[in-house]
């Protein structure tokens, strides 16, 4: 399935962000043999937010493996100008690309860069940031995804901010069907079903799953419980 259709599935995306990189390989693969079809990259440039983490060269390394498991990579650009380094993450292998509208004067621009680059385009809000900011940006018809910040982004294992359920309601009710919107922070089996039914279409979730003594069964059991199948 497409990176334009996937991110509109309902989806849990594991972070590797909260991966023990020594294993990084055998735990992306534990993920995606679960079920996995999303994997969630985390950006951070030391500006934008304060610690430093991946580049493109660590897209690059394991988009081969995601992309032949049918599964997408997604990475958020927790960078400052993000616009100048979406041709670099595009072409290390990323399928789709999110910005944050914090980041940079032109989030419009960023977003038609991103989708030039051939990957969907999203928009991110930090949790003081108003869901109204993206609906220009909609309208226009220049934004595939939505995603809401429900911790302050930089680090893992936060607790979500509560305000982050009407916020995702107001981005769902706001936005076109033709929008994802993608929930990121805080996400565990407690909070999981009720960003779902706010929204969310697409739940990022690090340490709930690579922290848990069995990621697989850790990824199975929330995604169980954001969308129970009886
Ligand atoms: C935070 C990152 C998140 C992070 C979530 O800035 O954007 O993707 O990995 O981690 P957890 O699921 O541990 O809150
Ligand atoms: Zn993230």
């Amino acid at each position: 399935m497409p990176a334009s259709q996937r991110i509109h599935a309902r989806e849990l995306a594991p972070s590797i962000l909260a991966a023990d990189l020594l294993r990084l390989e055998a735990q992306l693969s534990e993920v995606l043999a679960a079920g996995a079809r999303v994997i969630h990259v985390d950006v951070m440039d030391g500006h934008f937010v304060p610690p430093i983490t991946f580049g493109p060269n660590v897209v690059s390394a394991i988009a081969e493996r995601v992309h032949a498991a049918g599964a997408i990579v997604d990475v958020h650009l927790m960078i400052e100008r993000p616009e100048r380094l979406v041709g670099d993450f595009a072409s290390a292998g990323a399928d789709s690309i999110t910005v944050h509208f914090e980041a940079t004067p032109h989030v419009h621009y960023a977003l038609q860069r991103v989708r030039e680059a051939g990957c969907t385009a999203g928009a991110a809000l930090c949790p003081a940031t108003p869901a109204a900011v993206l609906a220009d940006a909609a309208a226009d018809g220049v934004l595939d995804l939505a995603l809401c910040m429900s911790v302050n982004p930089g680090w893992g294992n936060q607790r979500l901010i509560g305000h982050s359920y009407a916020k995702l309601g107001e981005l769902r009710r706001m936005l076109p069907s033709g929008v994802a919107v993608e929930v990121d922070g805080g996400v565990d089996a407690a909070t999981a079903p009720r960003v779902a039914q706010a929204g969310a279409n697409l739940l990022v979730a690090g340490t709930a799953v690579f922290a848990a003594a069995d990621p697989a069964a850790a990824f199975q059991a929330l995604a169980q419980a954001a969308w129970p199948v009886s």
